[in-house]
């Protein structure tokens, strides 16, 4: 957590004159980007540890959190130098409407790990199967979060900490236990696996311990997963209409989970 203990509430690390960019360069190869206000907020708000915030604009930044984000305020204050427009231009690649930018200190692998091995779980964990789209990983992972599922773990090739999906995410990653995994080591848990082609999803009730899995945009599943599958179970949808979005398919899925408790048989 951020405790900017030696400065006033509503004044940055070192007040308000120092400077925040030799933090920035020695920590930006290895530190996860926020990229704008929400993103900052929500990591703030989840534990993340935060070592420099910027904005060009702070009086802004600071009215953005009087508005939307009271519980989180006087850190943010605390947090966010300001810096010339053209000098934040120059650490982000696409400058954001609300003009701030943060690093955060990634969670550790093995933190993340332990929290999607640990058992009795008391919420699913997401797996994406070799997802193309950054989007729609962020996308997910912003679910997750929503729903409190126990993580998200992608496998093959995408980053899950690649700094566009953590913008898709809206710093939600830390609300959440996100890791890329080979399927051989998935975390345990009975796995359901989402495929137009499987039985129709309603009417049964996924567990808590469940792990839930979607395949990639383009080619579904893959054989290695639908082998490793317990159940393949399908989303309902009109004949003609191929499939849905990635994303989308797994909101309907965690809302099911969500919904149903208690009020269906268990598998
Ligand atoms: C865009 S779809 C993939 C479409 C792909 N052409 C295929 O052959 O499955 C991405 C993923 O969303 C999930 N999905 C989409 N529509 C679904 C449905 N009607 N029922 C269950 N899962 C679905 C599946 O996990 C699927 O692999």
């Amino acid at each position: 957590m951020n405790d900017p203990a030696s400065a006033p509430a509503d004044e940055p690390p070192g007040g308000p004159a120092a400077d925040p960019l030799p933090t920035w360069r020695r920590l930006a190869g290895t530190s996860v980007l926020l990229d704008g206000f929400h993103a900052l907020k929500h990591a703030v708000r989840f534990g993340a540890e935060v070592p420099v915030a910027v904005t060009a604009d702070r009086a802004a930044a600071l009215a953005l959190a009087d508005e939307l984000a009271p519980d989180v305020r006087d850190r943010l204050a605390g947090l966010l130098q300001e810096v010339p427009e053209k000098t934040y231009r120059t650490l982000v690649a696409r400058p954001h409407p609300t003009a701030v930018a943060a690093l955060a200190v990634r969670p550790s692998r093995a933190t993340n790990l332990a929290a999607l091995a640990h058992t009795p779980r008391t919420a699913p964990v997401v797996v994406l199967d070799n997802p193309r789209n950054l989007g729609n990983a962020g996308a997910v992972i912003r679910l997750a979060a929503g729903f409190g599922a126990t993580g998200v773990v992608t496998t093959g090739t995408l980053d899950p900490w690649h700094a566009t999906v953590v913008r898709g995410g809206a710093g939600l990653h830390f609300a959440t236990a996100v890791e890329r995994l080979e399927v051989v080591d998935l975390p345990p848990g009975p796995l359901f696996a989402l495929d137009p082609e499987g039985d129709d999803i309603r009417g049964l009730k996924l567990p808590d311990d469940a792990v839930l899995a979607f395949g990639s945009e383009r080619g579904g599943l893959s054989a290695e997963l639908r082998a490793r599958a317990d159940h393949l179970l399908s989303l309902p949808m009109r004949p003609q209409v191929s499939s849905y979005n990635l994303a989308t398919s797994v909101a309907m899925t965690l809302y099911h989970w969500s919904a149903a408790q208690g009020t269906h048989r268990a598998l």
